[in-house]
């Protein structure tokens, strides 16, 4: 206790120390944090939730996450979700984004068979929130498919699009009384990239060249039916919004020559474009100079069509402007050059990039994770850049945070640093008219990362993995948070 006494103090410390230009948000921007089900929830295996693709990988083939750990207990959010609020209550978050378990709802992943005792935990999640006005931000899909479906194809088979709508009846019927804000996905690419076509992601399906493709046009063709399931039968009545979370990490030409803004355009559009473009362009399908490459590529590589599937003139228009807002997970930036190697991704760079270069500068801090540095001014950047490509749509930052590792405590200094950094970022793109709704920090708390396993911690709240009781413990980021969203300037 005296601890948090004294971190409370440094705060208000820290605030009386700087000058007074004072820049404000407006009071109806949102401030939240995020998290997602299999990350916290645990319960794996309780009260009817069916196996979804991390259930499985990680119990079949522990050692492909780093500490060989899983999520079967995780912070065990499924048993302290009260705990859960009580912390968004002390940070006074007027939203807190969270991910729905396929699994739980839906133990085989199709709707002729609904766990009652799903549709309750959320039900009793989200009413606690509502009880102190935090409003509720549902992601359908972070990640945690149905195993069952996994075994038929996943987001590679085009029925895929039926069953998420399907899901996604589910979820609007159930809860759409009171959450407002619906995400479809998080992050298609990481899902179809990294998981389809590489190993890096549930279910290292490794297929290279050819999955990610597959899973994205069907995972923006079950976007689209998904919103217009909403927008048709459940919006008149039920009055919210309907969105998409894309990752977009900023990429720049590392110089003005030609073959560097080519390599960045082309990376920029592998890597966020070929989401963002059917759904916020005007003209819609993929990205032009990148459906170019891949054909052309493909060719070269012997195929006798384009990996990258088509999409009909009736589909273009179908996924075209289907979405509400533009939810913007953004971490990093990268420096892009068609010629020079330096520092590399430690992903390996998508296969239909140009050239191999994409560093970080020595003088961006370095997190915990090894992708992700402190890049000046990166938010803006990112959300500029979308906002002349799309026509300024509403925009929320849906994740943004820092890692660290997980003996350095609670005075996590450096998080600070990256948090306030962000918030100048924010404020510049609020004075330039970026339509820009609201920001949710990754993340709430210490959680299960992925991969890393518990090896990288994001959380404004520290969470003990070894305590069976997951006791939660906030960071001076968590008391830094707190005072930026009460009194809505960064200088604290
Ligand atoms: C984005 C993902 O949505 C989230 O699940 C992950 O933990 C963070 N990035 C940090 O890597």
């Amino acid at each position: 206790m005296k601890l948090l006494v004294v971190l409370s103090l440094l705060v208000v410390a820290a605030h009386g120390s700087i000058g007074n230009k004072q820049r404000k948000f407006p009071p109806d921007f949102i401030f939240g944090t995020a998290t997602a089900s299999y990350q916290i929830e645990g319960a794996w295996n309780e009260d009817g939730k069916g196996e979804n693709i991390w259930d499985y990988m990680t119990h079949t083939n522990p050692t492909v996450i780093r500490d060989s750990s899983n999520g079967d207990i995780a912070a065990d959010s499924y048993h302290n979700y009260k705990r859960d609020v009580e912390m968004m209550r002390e940070l006074g978050l007027d939203a807190y984004r969270f991910s729905l378990s396929w699994a739980r709802i839906l133990p085989n992943g199709l709707d002729n068979e609904i766990n009652p005792a799903g549709i309750e935990f959320y039900n009793n999640y989200i009413n606690e929130m509502l009880k102190y006005n935090i409003e509720p931000m549902i992601t359908l899909y972070h990640w945690d498919l149905p195993q069952k479906l996994q075994e038929l194809g996943g987001l590679a088979n085009p029925f895929f699009t039926q069953w998420f709508e399907a899901y996604a009846r589910v979820v609007f019927e159930n809860f759409g009384d009171r959450v407002k804000l619906f995400i479809t996905f998080n992050e298609p690419r990481e899902i179809c990239y990294q998981g389809y076509g590489g190993d890096t992601k549930a279910p290292i399906l490794n297929s290279t060249a050819i999955g990610t493709y597959l899973c994205a046009k069907n995972l923006v063709v079950a976007h689209a039916k998904a919103y217009h399931l909403y927008n048709k039968e459940f919006k008149p009545t039920q009055k919210g919004q309907c969105g998409i979370t894309i990752s977009v990490n900023w990429f720049e030409a590392l110089t003005d020559s030609a073959e560097d803004l080519l390599a960045a355009e082309i990376k920029r559009q592998g890597e966020w474009g070929l989401y963002a473009h059917p759904i916020f362009s005007t003209e819609g399908g993929f990205p032009k100079e990148f459906s170019e490459r891949v054909a052309e590529k493909s060719a070269q590589q012997g195929y006798s069509f384009s990996r990258l599937p088509d999409f009909t003139e009736e589909e273009k228009a179908f996924v075209r402007g289907s979405s509400d807002f533009f939810g913007v997970n953004h971490y990093t930036a990268r420096l892009v050059s068609a010629t020079e190697y330096k520092d590399a991704f430690p992903v390996p760079s998508h296969p239909d990039d140009i050239g191999v270069g994409l560093y970080a500068p020595e003088d961006w801090a370095t997190s915990a994770s090894v992708w992700l540095a402190l890049a000046p001014n990166s938010i803006y950047n990112a959300l500029n850049h979308l906002k002349e490509k799309y026509n300024n749509p509403v925009f929320y930052i849906t994740e943004n945070g820092w890692s660290s590792s997980p003996d350095s405590g609670l005075i996590d200094d450096d998080r600070v640093t990256y948090y306030r950094a962000s918030m100048e970022s924010l404020l510049d793109c609020l004075d330039d008219g970026i339509n820009l709704k609201g920001y949710m920090a990754w993340s709430l708390m210490d959680n299960f990362e992925w991969m890393q396993g518990y090896q990288e911690r994001f959380g404004l709240y520290h969470v003990d993995f070894e305590d069976p009781a997951r006791t939660r413990t906030p960071r001076k980021s968590a008391f830094v948070y707190k005072h930026i969203i009460k009194h809505r300037f960064v200088d604290y």
